[in-house]
């Protein structure tokens, strides 16, 4: 067996020359998580996958997480994730851009940010791909600092970012908010879906990945809050929001972003220490569905912002 590798257009690669039903080598297994620390994002196509399978292949890239809340796990298989659009849960997820009905759009994110601790990465297998619609985005974020100016990169090196758990969009600063309307059933505050009200998490400006070394540049638009005494650092309250609105859009230019358009048998694996991702969400009554599962963050990259 021989793997191949294809780069994607901008970000991350495409894996083929392998079937995840045969026995996977101690040097393949050892090549996919290298790949997956060289590039952060994996696309694979054309597998017969089962739940079983998801989760043996997923084990490859470390320990997986067993969601803490039951409500979308599956009873046989506690490490599948479901995510379901067209089903009874839609109103929960359902919300107006420019006055059209969308369900499920995620806005660029990584998972379990809000924690300081996120995950450390995620497989997604489509179970039935959306007639239309139903995309997910990568971002690769190690890429996007790359690209910074030294000046910039210079700056960042001093900063903190908090991040403020929210469940209305509408309180998020580096969202875009224009032509946006919460769905009537739009949960309101975490306890509506079961969730604590969590402290905000802080970060550094610029993480160093715990495995690779390369540096990421930790800001993403979902839940991005302020910059830590900016004047600390010589900046004014304006201008460290300028920065953070301008930091937003550098990660989402092209250059750095794929967007994968599901097709049967295909599974996308990312590092989500380094890459961001967001999904556009479907027309109501599309049936869309996803099997995730979840390679566990062992390290607290940011920190809970709590009193001394
Ligand atoms: C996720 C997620 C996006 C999608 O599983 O964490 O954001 O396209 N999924 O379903
Ligand atoms: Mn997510």
């Amino acid at each position: 067996m021989t793997i191949n590798v294809t780069p994607l257009e901008h970000v991350g690669v495409e894996v083929s020359g392998f079937d995840i039903n045969e026995a996977l080598t101690d040097s393949i297994k050892a090549e996919l998580k290298s790949l997956w620390y060289e590039h952060a994002i994996l696309v694979f196509r054309d597998q017969d996958i089962s739940p079983e399978k998801q989760i043996e292949f997923s084990r490859i890239f470390g320990p997986l997480e067993i969601h803490p809340l039951k409500i979308n796990t599956s009873d046989e298989h506690p490490e599948l994730f479901v995510l379901e659009n067209g089903g009874d849960k839609d109103s929960f997820f359902t919300a107006f851009y420019e006055g059209e009905e969308i369900v499920g759009r995620l806005d660029w994110h990584m998972d379990l940010h809000y924690t300081a601790r996120p995950n450390h990465g995620a497989l997604l297998r489509a179970v039935v791909v959306a007639e239309e619609d139903g995309l997910t985005g990568f971002g690769d974020l190690a890429k996007a600092y790359d690209a910074l100016d030294s000046e910039t990169q210079d700056l960042l090196e001093k900063l903190e970012v908090a991040y403020s758990f929210s469940m209305q969009r509408r309180h998020m600063r580096y969202v875009n908010l224009e032509g946006y309307e919460p769905g009537p059933h739009s949960p309101k505050k975490p306890a509506d879906v079961g969730y604590p009200d969590f402290a905000d998490a802080v970060y550094p400006a610029v993480v160093t990945h715990p495995v690779s070394g390369r540096k990421v540049l930790e800001i993403v638009e979902q839940f991005l809050d302020r910059v830590i005494t900016p004047q600390q650092f010589g900046l004014s309250n304006d201008e460290s929001i300028e920065l953070l609105e301008r930091l937003v859009a550098h990660t989402k230019k092209p250059e750095f972003t794929y967007f994968h358009q599901w097709r049967d048998g295909d599974m996308v694996l990312w590092d989500n220490w380094r890459a961001m991702h967001c999904a556009t969400g479907t027309r109501p009554g599309i049936k869309r569905v996803i099997n995730r599962t979840t390679i566990e963050g062992d390290i607290t990259l940011g920190r809970v912002d709590s009193p001394e």
